[in-house]
């Protein structure tokens, strides 16, 4: 360890570490079958630190808003536990997959239940509920994550919303496979829209890392106000330690040691219980749909400042 647990500011360390990922070669492909996002520059790379009373340190482009992708499962699952309770919890899982996050096999042999709320099939059940629950799941995503940034600008950008709807063929087989099993109660066609228009809200690391602080605070939002309870938000954090970076989530655990969910726009936000939250980006993914920059600096965090749930 070599600072300590009770440094009064992050500056430093996030300095320390963009030299370093500055000083790496291998920085992995941004994600090319959604057409839209193939042409950001993997040697971007931005990262914020959030403390609970919203002081935000930063590095890079840690203002660059990106494209939050399946960050925003994140937010969508705890609005659907504070709108609509545990019930969801007979909808989906909450065991890792072991499986890529787009995978169609383990449905069939698991009658239409997706293993986790993170996979893809696992998200749109989410947010069917979400949407059945408030009439609108991507408006009151935006007025969440607005709340929680204070940033009133936050939006969706329309071309990747198209872009993703235009290739989205498995993300549709997973939808009509799931309502063939009754697990969707929205019509399909419409459940995907709202999901393809979730992940295409563009945030930058400060948003995300301080919409991301309710984790963070044991479900307490940034005015004060509960959203989930202390068991729920605990057992938020315990699905994104486990199944958030997917079939790597037990290679992030190990080297990482914290919470945390990855989206292919290259985010990763993740959560040091009672202390701080943290997004990470960088556009190169690596073969599991993960930011090789982003882990490696999350890893370097934790390394260097003690900070970890372990
Ligand atoms: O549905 C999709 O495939 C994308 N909109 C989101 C996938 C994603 O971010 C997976 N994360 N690593």
């Amino acid at each position: 360890m070599e600072l300590s647990t009770s440094s009064p500011a992050f500056q430093p360390v996030l300095h320390r570490i963009a030299a370093e990922i500055e000083n790496t070669p291998e920085r992995g492909r941004p994600a090319d079958y959604i057409p839209a996002l193939a042409a950001c520059d993997p040697r971007r790379f931005g990262m914020a630190v959030a403390e609970l009373d919203g002081t935000v340190y930063g590095v890079g482009d840690w203002r660059q808003p990106f494209s939050a992708q399946s960050l925003t499962k994140v937010f969508t699952l705890a609005l659907a536990l504070a709108n609509g309770g545990d019930t969801l919890w007979e909808h989906v899982g909450r065991e890792p997959s072991g499986n890529p996050f787009n995978s169609l096999v383990q449905l069939e042999y698991e009658n239409g239940i997706p293993r986790n709320p993170f996979i893809n099939a696992g998200a749109l059940v989410v947010t069917d509920h979400l949407h059945t629950q408030t009439g609108d799941a991507v408006g009151t995503l935006l007025d969440f994550l607005r709340a929680e940034s204070g940033n009133a600008h936050l939006a969706v950008n329309k071309d990747v919303a198209a872009s993703e709807s235009a290739h989205g063929d498995r993300n549709a087989a997973l939808g009509h496979f799931m309502a063939s099993y009754g697990n969707i109660g929205n019509p399909v066609p419409v459940l995907l829209d709202r999901y393809f228009h979730q992940c295409s809200i563009e945030a930058s690391c400060a948003d995300l890392a301080l919409a991301t602080g309710f984790l963070a605070r044991h479900g307490i939002r940034a005015d004060g106000t509960r959203l989930l309870t202390l068991s729920q938000a605990k057992q938020v954090n315990a699905v994104m330690l486990t199944c958030g970076t997917y079939d790597a989530a037990g290679e992030f655990a190990y080297r990482v040691g914290l919470p945390g969910k990855s989206g292919v726009g290259g985010g990763i936000i993740a959560v040091v219980p009672g202390r701080c939250t943290l997004c990470v980006w960088s556009p190169g993914l690596d073969e599991r749909g993960n930011s090789v920059a982003g882990v490696a600096a999350l890893e370097r965090f934790t390394t260097l400042t003690g900070l970890s749930v372990f």
